[in-house]
């Protein structure tokens, strides 16, 4: 191929894709204002030192560390132990980088450490030097504490809701994906980085993926270069070919991250790991199974409507036999709370979902819900907030919502919820579960 045709196909390609951008983000209900991008000064670092920390769960008692450096003869080493400046263990971990377009990425660095004592604070350094970073691993017994938000970005109001998750004592934070709203300005994961480094460093960063995270140009770059690499979860390590979709255990959890955004038909992939993964679920020691995704399938908000209809029709049977206690997901930048609900109706065998896509990217909110609330429709409103998932024991947990109004959090939504197997329809499902996952 000619470089002039080639740059010719660039151009019509990156123009298509921003066409497509730009009207999936106009739509016809009324956001009110966004707050600010935040600006964050460009100021020079050693070329060792460590940047955008975050750990993430990788199995049982084991963490993984992540983080960055503008050097590339920089270890892959993580040095810790429970007292600070005390490191009687060290791992050695693998890196990656990426190029995309005229972006060149730093190292990034990817260490596994453990085992891990559980509900026990550790004291951490990458690279063997550097700064020393502190995090608490999640308990192994109930009670464990998740805080939830998703679309994020890095605006004013992303600032506020993560202070607020700050002030709340909890265990992982899992994040229904659209992060950090890059949108193929590659500098922009980086600042991202550097904004929850204080959160993301000191507790697990659970995530999956969203729309902003594609990131695709057809014919030149593939979907989720940067979020892969950047990002990487436990897939492997719960037998997933795929960094788009994985499962991890926390206490007595058992929780799904699936892909909205990769093949999710009877026939693909994620749909055979998914049923593989649900049967090696032992519910005596997992009472609690939730589920994670991007694109809400139950939303009565203008916003995005229908989307998730197709990933819906092909895997809401198998959550529904499988007894998922809780699904929660964003992109809708709105909260919502459903009754537990099943095929359109409510259900008490079915999943409470949740929609909480509303951690405070520039986008602002998706304002207008439509008028007739369906019945399966418990709470919805549109503010920035963030929810926490606090399961106490093996039968009952309380969520809770908190808005970021008046920059302070206000809880504004919250139900107690008992599980699925304490109710009975695990029993009553399970020839159900058998049949769907004995099937072709
Ligand atoms: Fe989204």
């Amino acid at each position: 191929m000619k470089p002039n045709l080639t740059l010719f196909l660039f151009l019509v390609s990156l123009t298509v894709v921003l066409l497509i951008n730009v009207t999936a983000t106009a739509s016809d209900y009324i956001r009110p204002a966004p707050r600010k991008i935040l600006q964050f000064p460009w100021s020079p670092k050693h070329s060792f030192h460590p940047q955008q920390v975050h750990i993430s769960l990788a199995g049982e008692n084991h963490m993984r560390v992540t983080w960055i450096t503008d050097d590339n003869h920089a270890p892959s080493v993580v040095k810790y132990g429970t007292s600070p400046g005390k490191y009687n263990a060290v791992a050695q971990g693998e890196s990656t980088s990426y190029s995309y377009l005229l972006y060149n990425s730093g190292k990034i660095h990817h260490t596994v450490i453990g085992p891990l004592k559980d509900d026990t604070v550790y004291y951490y350094q990458c690279g063997g030097e550097g700064p020393e970073f502190q995090f608490k691993g999640p308990p192994s017994q109930f009670p464990v504490t998740f805080a939830v938000a998703g679309d994020l970005g890095q605006t004013g109001w992303t600032e506020s809701t993560l202070d607020h998750i700050d002030r709340c004592k909890y265990d992982v934070h899992m994040l229904p994906g659209d992060l950090s709203y890059a949108d193929y300005i590659q500098r922009r994961w980086d600042t991202f980085g550097e904004l929850v480094q204080p959160l993301a460093s000191a507790r697990p960063w659970m995530v999956t993926q969203g729309n902003h995270e594609k990131e695709n140009i057809p014919l030149f770059k593939e979907g989720f270069a940067s979020y892969n690499a950047r990002w990487k979860m436990p897939y492997e390590e719960s037998g997933s070919s795929s960094n788009l979709y994985y499962s991890f255990d926390v206490a007595g959890a058992h929780i799904i991250m699936l892909g909205s955004y990769t093949d999710y038909d009877e026939y693909s992939d994620q749909y055979s790991w998914l049923k593989a993964d649900i049967a090696k679920v032992d519910r005596e020691r997992a009472p609690w199974l939730l589920a994670l995704f991007h694109v809400p399938w139950y939303n009565s908000n203008e916003a995005h409507q229908g989307e998730g209809d197709n990933m819906m029709a092909s895997m809401e049977p198998l959550l529904y036999a499988a007894g998922v206690d809780v699904v929660l997901a964003g992109h809708v930048h709105a909260y919502e709370r459903s009754q537990r609900v099943y095929n359109g109706k409510s259900d008490p065998c079915g999943a409470v979902h949740i929609t909480i896509g509303d951690g405070g990217n520039r986008e602002g909110l998706a304002h207008k819900f439509k008028n007739q609330q369906p019945e399966w429709s418990v709470f919805r409103e549109a503010s920035f907030g963030h929810g926490e998932l606090k399961i106490v024991n093996s039968t009952h947990a309380f969520w809770s919502w908190h808005r970021n109004d008046d920059d302070e959090p206000v809880r504004s939504d919250q139900v107690w919820i008992t599980t699925l197997r304490s109710s009975g329809c695990i029993a009553e499902k399970s020839h159900e579960l058998k049949k769907i996952l004995t099937g072709p």
